[in-house]
């Protein structure tokens, strides 16, 4: 379904995802597990427009995608969740969960159905009861990862990418994300989860792609997942100090 092809992006010195290849498929949970500074963010900004690469391609059903803006990936049914939370603070919770879905000049979606969209966005899978009508900037950080996630949810996407999305939120809501990335999976969405948690990755990934210094170690299966091995990959010095 898609496919990251020699892509690469550099910050000055610093090359942040050098050449990495990576197939994605339809209908499986692909964790993306690295170190710090391993290059996972730079994907995920690549994979939504944010940033655009130096080279490579990135193709979605043969389709070169890469270095698109950020609503013509949203427009192939992107979703992303980034690694800092990002909520319009004087904004309510509402706005907030449907801001991708507002026109710049007009809001497509009716006044009367815009509470009842979003509340089910987040009762979809928030255990913690977040109020609608609260400025987002007010909600404590777990809260406002809730709403950027519904954010996400709200436009039903074909590829959702997680970038350590879950960090903030304490254990039931933190299950209750997992279980529902599971449905989507099985329902056919590409999830992309970028995790440290290594009980996360051993219990939802269905394929494993490891990232060191922005270059793509091995794509393992889930038969094939085991933690220690898992770290060398990351991490093989720290092993070789640890012994
Ligand atoms: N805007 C930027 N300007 C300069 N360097 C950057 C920028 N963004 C990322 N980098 C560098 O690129 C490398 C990869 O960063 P990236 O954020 O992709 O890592 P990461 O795997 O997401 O790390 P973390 O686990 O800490 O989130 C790092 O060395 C980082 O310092
Ligand atoms: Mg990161």
């Amino acid at each position: 379904m898609l496919q990251v092809n020699e892509l690469s992006k550099r910050y000055g010195e610093t090359i942040a995802l050098d050449c990495a290849t990576i197939s994605l498929n339809a209908g499986e949970i692909h964790t993306i597990l690295g170190e710090n500074g391993s290059g996972k963010s730079t994907l995920v900004k690549l994979l939504s427009g944010i940033i655009a690469p130096d080279t490579g391609d990135i193709l979605l059903s043969g389709a070169d995608i890469a270095g698109a803006t950020p609503s013509a990936f949203q427009a192939q049914g992107f979703a992303t969740v980034f690694q800092e939370v990002l909520v319009a603070p004087d904004r309510n919770v509402v706005d907030n969960i449907l801001l991708g879905c507002d026109g710049l000049l007009k809001r497509r979606i009716p006044r009367s159905q815009r509470a009842e969209i979003a509340g089910s966005a987040l009762s979809q899978f928030a255990v913690t009861d977040v109020g609608l009508d609260e400025l987002a900037g007010h909600l404590p950080l777990a809260a406002q990862q809730l709403v950027v996630i519904a954010r996400a949810l709200v436009r039903k996407p074909k590829i959702l990418v997680l970038d350590e999305a879950t960090a903030a939120l304490d254990f039931a809501d933190r299950e209750a994300v997992f279980e529902l990335m599971r449905k989507l999976a099985g329902d056919g969405c590409l999830v992309i989860f970028i995790t440290h948690r290594m009980d996360e990755v051993m219990s939802l990934s269905d394929r494993v792609t490891v990232l060191r210094s922005g270059k793509v170690v091995t794509t393992l299966p889930r038969e094939k997942l085991n933690p220690d091995e898992l770290l060398s990959l990351m991490a093989p010095e720290m092993i070789g100090a640890a012994s």
